[in-house]
């Protein structure tokens, strides 16, 4: 089998990170999502891995390489413009040939391994979903399931949901999507749908196959949903769930696990934990962080209380000693803000 990774996507709803960088490579606790990514299908013995690349193509490569770090060997499919899943799959024609593959997209995440995903899947039915209930099913693709088990229609986004059954990021197909695919028109937004091309199968005889997920699943496309899954991951962590990198430096703080701190980076009179990721060459001083992620390079200086928050690459967050400020934000790489109050501060 195959392996199949979307990695084109934009990222709309994580901007501004997203101007600069790929959303499949925020890191969660420090590592870079489509890493954890491309670990599970190698997990599952899947190491022929094609992986479909847009505009941040460059960025993508240079993470991944040709995979050999895992043991798999990456081929990269470019897709021009963000068409939609389906149409991830029609670039990818080439590559996939009539093999059965697993299309995983490059920033959900997934508590469990896909052994029970994969396992007796040879492409004899033409596709098997991953299903999970959800809360707010109109956010996702969704499947009518009849009582005796089988799928009987799948829609994408609608708005009244048939079940609390959302698809959920990993799809195992066989050489029968390709035509499904070729057939189906836009969607209202614009894209080739992965859930049309699977009605499409449906509507044509063929057996979809489904499994329903037990462990948790995030898409990691939005702000919360990122930070709730690097409180899931940082969560596995043993011990007293501290991981400070023998390059790091803690100086006179507190860090309250879980908690994993980068190498080069600098902790100094700050309290840090828990839920916090600090990435390499991180500055933290004066000021306590909790449930957020910071990218390599972020500052926080001075801060009563950074949380629920995401820091861009070498993004700089300032207050001034002694203010009660209590700051949740969503910042790009370079950022500045400066919540120093006017009477306050360093007079600088
Ligand atoms: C896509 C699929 C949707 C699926 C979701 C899972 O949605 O179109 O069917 O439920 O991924 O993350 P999108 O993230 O493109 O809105």
């Amino acid at each position: 089998m195959k392996g199949l990774i979307l990695a084109g996507g934009s990222g709309r709803r994580l901007r501004p990170l997203t101007h600069t960088s790929a959303k499949q490579l925020v890191p969660i606790a420090n590592v870079p999502i489509l890493h954890y990514v491309v670990a599970d299908l190698v997990g599952v013995g899947i190491t022929d891995i094609g992986i479909v690349v847009g505009d941040t193509a460059a960025e993508v490569m240079a993470s991944i390489g040709d995979g050999s770090r895992w043991g798999a060997k990456v081929t990269y499919i470019a897709q021009d413009r963000p068409l939609g899943l389906a149409h991830a799959v029609v670039v990818a024609g080439p590559f996939l040939g009539d093999e059965p593959f697993a299309m995983y997209l490059g920033d959900n995440m997934f508590e469990d391994s896909l052994d029970g995903v994969v396992d007796g899947f040879d492409g004899c039915s033409a596709a098997r979903l991953l299903l999970a209930r959800v809360d707010d099913p109109s956010a996702f693709g969704v499947a009518d399931v009849a009582p005796d088990g089988t799928i009987v229609g799948l829609a994408e986004k609608p708005e009244e949901p048939a079940s609390d059954l959302a698809l959920v990021g990993v799809y195992l197909f066989g050489p029968r999507i390709h035509e499904a695919v070729r057939a189906i028109e836009p969607s209202a937004r614009g894209e080739l749908e992965i859930t049309d091309a699977i009605q499409w199968l449906l509507d044509a005889g063929e057996v979809v196959e489904h499994r329903v997920l037990e462990g948790w699943w995030i898409d990691t496309g939005k702000k919360d949903p990122l930070l709730e899954c690097n409180r899931l991951v940082l969560d596995r962590l043993g011990g007293d769930g501290v991981v400070v990198d023998g390059d790091a430096e803690v100086v006179d703080s507190t860090l309250v696990g879980p908690v994993v701190v980068a190498a080069g980076a600098r902790i100094s009179g700050s309290t840090v934990g828990p839920y916090v990721a600090v990435g390499a060459r991180c500055a933290i001083e004066g000021s306590t962080v909790e449930h957020s992620v910071l990218m390599d390079g972020a500052v926080v200086s001075d801060l009563d209380r950074l949380t629920g928050s995401v820091l861009g690459r070498s993004a700089e967050v300032t207050g001034s000693p002694g203010d009660q400020v209590d700051l949740s934000v969503l910042l790009g790489d370079h950022s500045v803000v400066d919540a120093r109050s006017s009477e306050g501060g360093t007079g600088g």
